[in-house]
């Protein structure tokens, strides 16, 4: 079945899904993505996600082209036209295509809204049992990592040499400390119990499913402590793992080549991620 994405109004076969080589998220990665898991063909979470992408394009000064409502009903239909069960919605606004390359921002120009499907079974995904290697690297970002931009080249090689290295995620790191994972929120579980993950700043995009389990995790009486950390303490924790969208709640079992507790998944981690499912479950729409 070929599958269905949209482009500017219309839905087509992913293969006539196409932009102009004047669109500014080509030319200059002027643009703004987002993803939302789909669970059982329905949207994980997605008010924290649409609010994160309006607040996002604010902070760029760049006006959606569709009402958030729309926006809803094309995630829908996207849904629909390809029976989507599990995966995800990605969805990318940017600033349009003016008639030629210039850095400033055009005028009278329609910004470009494209979204695609992406299969995948999240819940029973291999890696949430057997739990991740992750390898770090230096962040070399830029200091706007809590805007969502499509700009990921630091991304894209953090996790290829994370990918060479038989890892599945790249942890970076600042002044010593763990930012975040390329596309995923860092998290550990001290010895004595107290989940411990880096406050929202400019440093690290504020994560949907951190802020999620962050509060799942309070209601249950875990401690929470929202400060940095380091890959020394990460070591010597009693578990650690990443959260995202399209990962939910992943165990870490090694850093650099480093076992993190025994080197296989914690009780903690397996039940803040049967907790998160449970939450994806209720919230999905
Ligand atoms: N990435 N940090 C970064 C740098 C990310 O790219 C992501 C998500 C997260 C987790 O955010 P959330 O829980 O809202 O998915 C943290 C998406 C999944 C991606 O780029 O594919």
């Amino acid at each position: 079945m070929d599958q269905i994405a949209y482009v500017n109004g219309s839905f087509v076969p992913l293969a006539d899904a196409k932009v102009s080589i004047l669109d500014r998220g080509f030319l200059f990665a002027d643009g703004i993505y987002e993803v939302a898991a789909v669970l059982d063909g329905r949207l994980v979470d997605n008010a924290s996600h649409l609010a994160r992408l309006q607040r996002s394009v604010g902070e760029i000064a760049l006006a959606l082209p569709e009402t958030i409502e729309r926006i809803q009903q094309i995630q829908q239909e996207l849904i629909a036209r390809n029976h989507l069960v599990n995966g995800s919605i990605y969805l990318e606004v940017t600033r349009g295509a003016d008639t030629a390359r210039d850095f400033t921002f055009p005028k009278a120009v329609r910004p470009t809204l494209i979204m695609f499907a992406q299969f995948k079974d999240i819940v029973n995904a291999p890696s949430a049992k057997s739990g991740i290697a992750v390898i770090t690297v230096p962040d070399i970002r830029w200091a706007r990592r809590d805007i969502k931009s499509v700009a990921l080249l630091a991304q894209v090689l953090a996790k290829q040499v994370a990918a060479e290295a038989g890892a599945s995620e790249a942890w970076m790191i600042e002044d010593g400390m763990v930012t975040e994972g390329g596309s995923s929120s860092a998290f550990i579980l001290t010895q004595d119990d107290v989940l411990v993950t880096r406050p929202n700043s400019a440093a690290i995009l504020p994560g949907c499913t951190r802020k999620a389990v962050v509060a799942l995790a309070e209601e249950r009486q875990l401690r929470v402590e929202e400060r940095p950390f380091t890959v020394a303490e990460a070591l010597a924790a009693k578990e650690a793992f990443i959260t995202s969208a399209t990962l939910f709640v992943q165990a870490v079992v090694s850093i650099d080549g480093n076992n993190v507790c025994n080197g296989r998944p914690g009780p903690i981690t397996d039940r803040l991620r049967e907790i998160y499912i449970d939450f994806a479950r209720k919230s999905a729409v």
